[in-house]
């Protein structure tokens, strides 16, 4: 039975995660919290894992005290099988990371006013069409995704959970003019993630070694976090997630959209996105 999304200010949300925002919206934020904000399927997990790796100083043991969806709540997350992500808060000493996916309409207006450090990333929207495709498959809290082709179609309208990609990416790289915010692309860290560890460590102000910044860049490597439990999600409650239909750590790379999309698909996406992004100066890399 598999429930469908619920409208909140014009943007669709799973149901549980819409009724989490009541008590979201109590939330305090500390003065050293730092916020990872993305649209869905867009490196969430990864630049968590390398987070918490940084914040730990590289201690691999310390990073395997808990799965990642307890060591960086969910802000909204509500669902069944284990607390809610403001419960998971409560538990959690500073500093702390903290997840997000809300558009800013829904994003609870104290972590603006109190300028919450935020890092956010970025994916091409092809890809994150194709994994969010493969998500909604597997994570069985979402509706029914139909065929792709029809997944695609809701996924250009912005009737997926958490509404438009266009909108998502764009709102939060303008909100970076007056916001201390870095943002990042998942393709730049797949292409040097030695790079964009060092861009975040300087944004965070912080230092590490040189060999435990080559650790961390090894151990948050998609082969490592998806052998990891404690990253690949399979201790996600099963009522939430169905390992057998797809895996949560599916590919891992860049342009996998390359063997889903049809040529036609291609074209109308092409199309569509142009006029989605006219006046933006946010770009992706052309290759994509
Ligand atoms: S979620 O559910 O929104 O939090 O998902 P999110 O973590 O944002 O995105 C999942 C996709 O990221 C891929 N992934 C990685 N890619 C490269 N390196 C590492 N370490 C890594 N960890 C997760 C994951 O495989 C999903 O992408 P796809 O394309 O489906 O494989």
């Amino acid at each position: 039975s598999r429930p469908p999304l619920t409208y909140v200010e014009g943007i669709p949300l799973i149901k549980y995660f819409a009724e989490a925002l009541g008590p979201l919206q109590s939330f305090k934020p500390l003065p050293d919290d730092l916020l990872i904000s993305t649209y869905p399927k867009s490196g969430t997990t990864w630049v968590s894992e390398i987070l918490d790796m940084i914040y730990q100083g590289g201690d691999v043991e310390k990073c395997r005290r808990a799965p990642i969806f307890i060591r960086v709540p969910f802000l909204e997350f509500k669902g069944p099988g284990i607390p809610s992500g403001m419960e998971t808060l409560t538990e959690t000493p500073a500093p702390r990371l903290l997840k997000t996916h809300l558009p800013l309409a829904l994003l609870p207006q104290v972590l603006l006013d109190q300028k919450t450090k935020v890092i956010y990333v970025a994916r091409n929207a092809k890809d994150v069409a194709v994994s969010y495709y493969h998500f909604y498959r597997m994570a069985t809290v979402h509706p029914d995704p139909g065929t792709w082709d029809e997944f695609l179609e809701r996924f250009m309208a912005g009737e997926v959970s958490y509404g438009s990609w266009y909108q998502h990416v764009q709102e939060w790289w303008e909100l970076g003019r007056t916001h201390p915010l870095l943002y990042l692309f998942y393709e730049d860290m797949k292409e040097d993630p030695k790079r964009e560890i060092k861009k975040i460590l300087k944004f965070l102000g912080r230092s590490l070694p040189e060999e435990t910044v080559d650790h961390i860049v090894q151990q948050t490597s998609f082969k490592e976090m998806k052998k990891n439990s404690m990253t690949n999600y399979t201790l996600a409650p099963p009522e939430i997630m169905d390992h057998s239909i797809s895996a949560f750590m599916r590919k891992g790379i860049a342009g996998d959209w390359k063997t889903t999309f049809t040529v036609a698909q291609n074209e109308r996406f092409d199309a569509h996105y142009a006029e989605k992004m006219a006046g933006c100066s946010l770009r992706f890399r052309s290759e994509l």
